[in-house]
């Protein structure tokens, strides 16, 4: 008999865009040399149970008004910031991919989770092996009898093992790691990773057992892989940080089940990330002289006010071309903000170096911070400290406008928690706060803040 002929097919490994045939463009994402020849070779039907098991059901059309509405329980992971950033806690059947760089803490973070977790848990593992990560259990939390470990890479093996086992949530770690005998490319390849998506995906919709994957990410931040991906699984969560910091937080950048505001913050210790719950009081360092060019911003992250420290260092450029840094901060939008402060205000930072800090290693993209940026600037630039009671939440426009935030009331409230005495928002807000302990200075545009503080 004649040997069946071996089915290959070319895909794009930058976006998962298949082809018949190699060319050395891809018509989807436009790169070259991205196109790859892998080896398919799928017998039947790939399915999660065997062939043999029984119908699946057939879906029927039904009318809006049928459709029932009652919300399945979610499960409880009992961490407070991992259900906050998932909206509420695991959806029964849902796919969670959990994205980040390597060595952040993933792993960590699910097999606490998993250790945590008062359900049957399976810790499938094609990373490291039990012994190792028995160690990284013992670190974190050495009682738990419901949580089960897997080292197995093979999609059908761990299906087999799901069977007799029967948990109530499954954890993958990771799926670059997995292959399956339906697909013949190897692990880690697009094909592979489809198929092994689809599979866990299906066994998840059918039986209604939560699957959480962990993804690597490529050096420019994406989840490793076809942005397809990221479009088949229900939440897409990703870790990050800055390795050299403490600091650990979990966004959600898609969730089918939520909102993709909220923030978990974790901090990376000894044994294992412990959940900051009340971040502020953290992220602003206690001093107790006023040092010039710290300013403190009343930020929200989500649902959550978070008081976040700006560092600001203006020095004469030794060099002809000023340099201009940011970190934590989008560097375009200090240039800009400095461009402001030149033409309305009149400071001449043209042939000046302009180094700008957020504390904590975290990145802020809230717009209310434009404040704390600007009189940290103007605070380093003149030298004079400002009062480490005060703390600044507005937008400041092209021409110099002090813009209003949105929630400025839960800005003002946590300052107020956390002693501030005096709070810098737009006089476009509109407060309904009265009788504050705090005092809210109100202004319109950014000379009034250089006749206030310096
Ligand atoms: P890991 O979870 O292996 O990262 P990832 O899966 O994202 O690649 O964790 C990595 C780092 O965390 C590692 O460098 C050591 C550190 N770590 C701690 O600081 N404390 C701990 O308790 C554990 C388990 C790890
Ligand atoms: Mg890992």
């Amino acid at each position: 008999m004649a040997k069946a002929k071996v089915k290959t097919t070319f895909f794009c490994q930058n976006c998962g865009t298949q082809y018949g045939k190699w060319q050395g463009q891809c018509n989807a994402c436009k790169e070259w040399n991205t196109i790859a020849e892998e080896v398919l070779q799928k017998p039947e039907k790939s399915d999660w149970k065997t062939p043999t098991s029984p119908t699946k059901r057939v879906s029927k059309p039904l009318q809006i008004k049928d459709i029932d509405v009652s919300e399945e329980a979610r499960l409880n992971s009992l961490d407070e910031e991992f259900n906050r950033v998932l909206g509420g806690g695991i959806v029964p059947g849902s796919l969670i991919l959990l994205g980040g760089e390597p060595g952040i803490g993933k792993s960590t973070l699910l097999l606490q989770i998993s250790l945590k977790l008062p359900y049957k848990t399976l810790y499938v593992s094609g990373e490291e092996s039990q012994k190792q990560i028995k160690m990284r259990a013992v670190r974190i939390n050495p009682e738990n009898n419901n949580c089960y470990i897997l080292t197995e890479t093979k999609t059908q093996n761990i299906f087999k093992q799901i069977a007799t086992l029967q948990p109530d949530i499954v954890i993958v770690d990771s799926i670059q790691t997995l292959h399956s005998d339906y697909i013949e490319s190897s692990s880690g390849s697009i094909s592979q990773i489809k198929e092994c998506t689809t599979e866990l995906i299906k066994f998840a919709k059918e039986t209604a057992t939560p699957v959480i994957l962990i993804g690597h990410i490529t050096k420019d931040g994406n989840i490793a892989g076809p942005k397809i991906l990221e479009h088949m699984v229900d939440t897409v969560l990703q870790f990050e940080g800055d390795r050299n910091h403490v600091f650990r937080i979990l966004r959600a950048h898609k969730n089918r089940f939520g909102s993709t505001h909220e923030l978990g913050i974790y901090e990376m210790q000894g044994s294992g990330l412990r959940e900051v719950s009340n971040p502020s009081e953290i992220l602003i360092s206690k001093k107790d002289e006023e040092l010039s060019g710290n300013a403190i911003a009343a930020t929200l992250e989500g649902m959550r006010p978070l008081m976040i420290e700006v560092q600001a260092l203006v020095s004469t450029a030794v060099y002809g071309t000023p340099q201009r840094s940011a970190t934590g901060f989008n560097a375009k939008r200090l240039n800009m903000l400095l461009a402001v402060l030149e033409k309305r205000a009149g400071f001449r930072l043209g042939a000046k170096d302009v180094f700008l800090n957020i504390t904590g290693g975290i990145t802020v993209d809230d717009p209310a911070i434009d404040l704390a940026v600007v009189a940290a600037i103007l605070s380093s630039n003149e030298d004079v400290a400002l009062q480490n009671d005060f703390c600044f939440a507005a937008e400041v426009g092209l021409s110099g406008e002090i813009r209003p935030v949105q929630r400025v009331g839960q800005r003002i409230l946590e300052a107020e928690k956390l002693g501030f005495s005096t709070i810098f928002v737009s006089k476009y807000n509109k407060i309904s706060l009265k009788n504050t302990a705090i005092k809210i200075q109100l202004i319109s545009k950014i000379e009034d803040l250089v006749d206030l503080i310096v």
